[in-house]
């Protein structure tokens, strides 16, 4: 699909989640190489995780918000769920691109917690799509693009590897996942509909400094450095395309820069300018191979004893529920339409992680 290029200098851009993870480093990323840009960053803040990872977040932002005067940034505490903060957000900023990052993540918590997938992700995301459709009223510019995160885990237990964009995925096996997919859906109703040039990105397991708690790599760094014992599941047989978080920024950023082009149908009516992408490592690890680099360099940044007995720490237990044995993503659509493909080596993402940890926690 041929892709309209925009620059992204100047721009004004909206960032739902940006106290997150993925959302605080894209925001960091385009203060730092896209100033002057302008910046309004949404997130309520919730306590699914240590609130104050967030706020670290936030602060690192506004340091280096404070070194860029030329770019504006302006952070929003809210929650995408409520229509009328969205829209007062539209109607006061009118946002050339949109980056919807705000979600319930995880698999295992939406096993207990369903209502926050449906308000988050699915009312949520709704919201975020009105806006934009109506962000062309009286034939103003409107959106340009909106970006919005998927999940490697729409691909469910498809055997079929590497994943591609091209597979069916009509079959999660999470909650968690079936909004993502639903994302997707109504994203592709939308651009149709309303002519809004829109792109889906399905992550593949993101790591990182300051990165998520309830994911594995920091779950296991959290009981390690108490001593305790981490459990390994489906017994260190499950394979993960883990990718580093700065990828997962370049890449996001690069899609940013090119929208699907609008263009009509030979019935006259607009061919939705839609695209759905993978941004994965290619490259799964075994997650027993993951765990033994992590405890290196956990021992490295002195997180770890030197002497730390690690086989008597670790207990291999079954498959959980709504996990997948294997992630594993294609991402030659990207490279092709995009030039980038995620490349960081699981030492050197892993290196990042455990010395922001060493840092952050003054372990
Ligand atoms: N990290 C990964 O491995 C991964 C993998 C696949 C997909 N994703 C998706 O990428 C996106 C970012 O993930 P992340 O890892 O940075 O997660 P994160 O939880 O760190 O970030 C999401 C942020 O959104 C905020 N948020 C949640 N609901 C909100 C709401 N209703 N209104 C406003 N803010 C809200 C949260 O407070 C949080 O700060 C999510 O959509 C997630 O589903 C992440």
């Amino acid at each position: 699909m041929t892709k309209k290029r925009i620059e992204l200098k100047t721009k004004t851009v909206f960032v739902t989640g940006s106290a997150g993870f993925i959302g605080s480093n894209l925001v960091l990323d385009l203060l730092k190489t896209q100033s002057p840009i302008k910046i309004i960053g949404i997130d309520n803040m919730n306590d699914y995780y240590d609130v104050s990872i967030k706020e670290w977040r936030l602060n690192q932002i506004d340091k280096i918000a404070a070194e860029h005067t030329d770019s504006t940034w302006t952070f929003i505490k809210g929650d995408i769920a409520d229509r009328a903060v969205i829209d007062d957000i539209f109607a006061a900023c009118h946002p050339d691109i949109v980056v919807n990052l705000a979600a319930q993540a995880g698999v295992r918590y939406s096993i207990t917690n369903p209502d926050a997938y449906i308000n988050s992700n699915l009312l949520g995301f709704y919201n975020i799509l009105e806006a934009c459709r109506h962000s062309y009223d009286s034939g103003a510019k409107g959106v340009e693009h909106l970006v919005y995160a998927s999940s490697s885990s729409v691909y469910g237990s498809n055997k079929k590897v590497p994943y591609s964009t091209e597979d069916q995925v009509d079959h999660p096996v999470s909650l968690y996942a079936a909004t993502k997919k639903s994302n997707e859906l109504m994203a592709h109703a939308y651009s149709k509909l309303y002519n809004i040039p829109s792109t889906g990105l399905r992550f593949f397991t993101v790591y990182g400094p300051a990165g998520r708690p309830d994911m594995a790599y920091f779950g296991f760094t959290n009981r390690l450095v108490k001593g305790q014992t981490i459990q390994i599941f489906n017994y260190g047989n499950c394979r993960r395309d883990f990718t580093y978080v700065d990828d997962i920024v370049e890449g996001v950023k690069r899609v940013m820069a090119g929208a699907p082009e609008r263009k009509n149908g030979e019935d006259g009516l607009p061919v939705p300018p839609y695209a759905v992408y993978n941004i994965g490592n290619q490259n799964p690890e075994n997650l027993l191979d993951f765990v033994t680099i992590l405890q290196e360099e956990l021992i490295r940044a002195k997180v770890l004893p030197l002497d730390y007995d690690f086989e008597a720490h670790r207990e291999l237990v079954p498959m959980q529920p709504g996990d997948v044995p294997v992630t594993y993503a294609d991402c030659e659509p990207l490279l092709r339409d995009y030039g980038f493909q995620p490349g960081t080596d699981l030492r050197t993402g892993l290196r990042q992680f455990a010395e922001w940890y060493k840092e952050f926690y003054q372990v």
